[in-house]
């Protein structure tokens, strides 16, 4: 048998990126790959990209031009490593890759990851490979399923994507180019993988999609499921303590949904809902189709049916013709809605989209002093969410044991990173996968330290019983 072959992937941008990072592992697992953590020694070496903003697009290069290095280095000691580029920039720039960086083999977009092995059996064979198609196939049906060890190894919470692609078209957003319109898996599939993972471990899942309560797949009843009848059916799945999704979009919220954070203790009173801007003039310009004010009406639809929950955002500052009045607005937004956290952004012209030609460009140093504004207020808002936890009892679900020896780490229910020390005679390990009360005692950083506040039911063994 041939020895194993490794594989490197570096991932960029979104959730979905780490998804799909996942997804090529499994593919590549049956062709003999292992993954190393070194780019030095694979065999492998994919980038899998992220195209929102230049930055992140640009990066592509420069780590394109390491790389290099690193083959010749390899070439030197008579191995071949061959370079992938998968994602977004592959998706959108495949030929232009090439022609500046002659050192990939492969380009491949993100509706393509299952012929992956062709691919690379094709640049062995041509020197080089381009897929950057979208075809008319579900590639869903053709990627395969991870090994229940290698699910085991992934930990207990999990990505499941049930829906890609976006028809929005904000003018600013390269998304719907990149990933195509809007498609829905069908419900079954996601039961089953939604199964698998719980048998395996997984206690909470995370359904991502890049408009995920655009969701509309087909049900076992022959009728299109929305995103919260989903949630509703994947609460009852056995061993799913914990639910969330990830990324909505404000105009897609619907009586389901809300009535599914009314009605499920699974799912997490925690809802990331990018809103971009607060003035009604550039939400306009952003082809976004609602205003602040609606909004605003949202949040206030999940909060009547849920007071816990707690939001998060994107923004974007100085998209083309923000004035002062305009940024001001945004700030008062977010002064008015009050967010666990939020990420912002310069705006940052795509190639192809709309805004790419507007007027009217605001200039960087305004930018950086806006981003700096509207970041500071940010961290106000997070901190003062996070200092409230303390002298609280919140439920922490344990992931993994901690760095310092017998700590043990978790998230709240916002997503918080929460330590503690379970004290002596219980191994962290026990802990793992389970949901207990944590009394919070203090903050450091963005983490919450604090104690168990019940003792862990008998399937949490103390360390005596196991004799370790
Ligand atoms: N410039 C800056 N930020 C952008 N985003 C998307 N496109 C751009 C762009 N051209 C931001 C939006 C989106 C997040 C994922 O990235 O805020 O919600
Ligand atoms: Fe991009 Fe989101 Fe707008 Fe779709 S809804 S175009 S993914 S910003």
């Amino acid at each position: 048998m041939a020895p194993p072959r490794k594989l490197h992937i570096k991932s960029y941008g979104c959730q979905m990126n780490v998804y799909d990072a996942q997804r090529m592992v499994d593919v590549l697992t049956p062709e003999g790959f292992v993954e190393t953590a070194s780019v030095d020694d694979a065999d492998l070496v994919i980038l899998n990209t992220c195209h929102i903003r230049e930055k992140a697009s640009e990066k592509v290069y420069s780590e394109l031009g390491r790389l290099r290095q690193a083959r010749d280095e390899a070439a030197q000691n008579g191995r071949k490593m061959q370079i992938a580029v998968a994602g977004c920039v592959a998706q959108a720039e495949g030929e232009e890759i090439v022609r500046r960086a002659p050192v990939v083999d492969v380009v491949v977009g993100p509706q393509s990851y299952h012929h992956l092995p062709q691919l690379l059996a094709r640049a062995d064979a041509q020197g080089r490979a381009l897929e950057t198609e979208f075809p008319v196939e579900d590639k869903f049906g053709f990627l395969p399923q991870p090994a229940p060890a290698t699910i085991r190894a992934r930990g207990i919470s999990a990505f499941v994507t049930v829906q890609e692609g976006c028809d929005k078209f904000c003018t600013f957003c390269v998304v719907p180019y990149t990933r195509g319109a809007e498609v829905s898996r069908p419900v079954g599939a996601i039961i089953a993988d939604v199964e698998r993972l719980a048998d395996n471990g997984v206690r909470e899942i995370t359904l991502i999609g890049q408009n995920v309560n655009a969701y509309h797949g087909d049900g076992p009843d022959g009728h299109a499921w929305t995103l919260g009848r989903l949630l509703q059916r994947l609460a009852a799945v056995p061993g799913i303590v914990r639910l969330r999704y990830s990324t909505s979009h404000p105009n897609d919220v619907d009586d389901d949904l809300i009535a599914a954070h009314r009605d499920l203790a699974a799912l997490m009173p925690f809802v990331h809902l990018p809103v971009q801007s607060g003035s009604d003039r550039i939400l306009a310009a952003m082809n976004r189709k609602h205003s602040a004010a609606d909004y605003r009406r949202v949040i206030d639809r999940f909060r009547a049916v849920q007071p816990q929950i707690a939001f998060s955002s994107d923004f974007i500052v100085g998209f083309p013709g923000e004035t002062e009045v305009d940024f001001a607005a945004t700030l008062a937004l977010v002064t008015q809605i009050g967010y666990a956290g939020a990420y912002s952004f310069k705006y940052s012209p795509r190639p192809g989209t709309p805004a790419a030609d507007m007027q009217d460009m605001v200039p960087a140093a305004v930018m950086d002093e806006r981003l700096e504004r509207l970041q500071q207020l940010i961290d106000r808002q997070q901190s003062a969410f996070n200092k409230a936890a303390i002298g609280q009892t919140v439920d922490v679900l344990f992931e993994r044991a901690g760095r310092k020896p017998g700590q043990i780490v978790g998230r709240t229910a916002y997503l918080q990173p929460a330590h503690v020390f379970p004290g002596p005679g219980m191994a962290p390990d026990a802990l793992v996968g389970q949901v207990l009360p944590v009394r919070i005692d203090s903050l450091e950083r963005y983490s919450l330290l604090g104690e168990l506040a019940a003792t862990p039911p008998q399937h949490a063994r103390p360390l005596a019983a196991t004799g370790a």
